[in-house]
C-alpha cells in the first residue's frame, strides 16, 4: 500500500505520516528532507540557492545517508528548500529515489507537496492535509517554544505565507490536492483526532479494499 500525504508547511502531515506508517508497519519518507538536504548542501558550499545548476548538481549528488542531519530540520533549511525545490532539474533528480522508495514492498507512507500528484499518482490512498495559516503558525511557534528557542509569531506567520505562496505558484509540481485526494482540514483537530480521521479515510478507501 502506498499512502501519499501532501499539504502546506506545518499542516501536521509529517506527524500524521509517521503515525500512519507505524500503524500499518510501512516505511516512512519525509520528502521535504530531500529538498532541505539539497539547500543545505548548496549553502554549506557558499553556493546560490537561486542558481539552478548548483542546486541540480547537489540534488544529483544527494546521499540519502545524510538525511538524519538535525540541521535539516531548522527554519533556515525549510526556507532554502522552498527555493531549490522550484528548479525543475532538482525535482527531476529526486524523482527516482522517491519512486523506488514507494515501489519497494510492502509500500510506504510518503509526505510532501507533490506525492499524490507527481511522485505516486497511483497511490491507493491520498490525503491532502490543511489547516489555516494562523493555526499552522501557532503550531510552529509552540514547537520552537518547546525547544526553548525564541518565538516571533509575526515572523513565523509571514514565513508560512511566503512558503505557501512559493509552493502553490511555482511552474513545476506546485502544491495542490490531487483530484482523487481526500482533504483533511486539521485547523480544529489535534494530532490524535487527525490520526483517527486519517485512519477512517484509509479504511474507507475503495481502492485500498481492492488491493488489500
Ligand atoms: O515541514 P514543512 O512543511 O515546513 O517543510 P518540508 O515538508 O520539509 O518542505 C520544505 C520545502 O520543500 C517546501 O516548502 C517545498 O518547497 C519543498 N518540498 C517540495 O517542493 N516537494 C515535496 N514533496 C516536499 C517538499
Ligand atoms: O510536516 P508538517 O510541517 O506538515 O507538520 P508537522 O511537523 O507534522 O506538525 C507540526 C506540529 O503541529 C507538530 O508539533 C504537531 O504535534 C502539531 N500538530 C499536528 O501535527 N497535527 C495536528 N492536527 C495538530 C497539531
Amino acid at each position: 500500500m502506498i499512502v501519499a500525504i501532501d499539504g502546506p508547511a506545518a499542516s501536521g502531515k509529517g506527524t500524521l505520516a509517521r503515525r500512519l506508517a507505524a500503524h500499518y508497519g510501512l516505511p516512512h519518507l519525509d520528502s521535504g528532507l530531500l529538498y532541505r538536504a539539497v539547500a543545505h548542501h548548496v549553502a554549506a558550499r557558499g553556493g546560490d540557492l537561486h542558481d539552478p545548476e548548483a542546486a541540480t548538481q547537489a540534488a544529483r549528488a544527494l546521499d540519502a545517508a545524510t538525511l538524519g542531519d538535525p540541521a535539516l530540520r531548522g527554519r533556515h533549511a525549510g526556507e532554502g528548500a522552498s527555493i531549490v525545490s522550484a528548479h525543475p532539474g532538482v525535482r527531476a533528480a529526486l524523482l527516482d529515489f522517491q519512486r523506488s522508495f514507494a515501489a519497494t514492498p510492502p509500500g510506504a507512507v510518503i509526505d510532501g507537496r507533490d506525492i499524490g500528484t507527481v511522485i505516486c499518482p497511483d497511490a491507493e490512498v491520498k490525503i491532502f492535509v490543511t489547516a489555516s495559516a494562523e493555526e499552522r503558525a501557532r503550531r510552529r511557534a509552540s514547537e520552537l517554544a518547546g525547544r526553548g528557542e525564541p518565538v516571533d509569531q509575526a515572523a513565523i506567520l509571514e514565513d508560512i505565507r511566503r512558503r505557501d505562496e512559493r509552493d502553490t505558484t511555482r511552474a513545476v509540481a506546485p502544491l495542490k490536492a490531487a483530484d482523487d485526494a481526500v482533504t483533511l482540514d486539521t485547523t480544529n483537530l489535534d494530532a490524535e483526532a487527525a490520526f483517527r480521521a486519517a485512519l477512517a479515510i484509509v479504511e474507507g478507501n475503495p481502492k485500498r479494499r481492492r488491493t488489500a
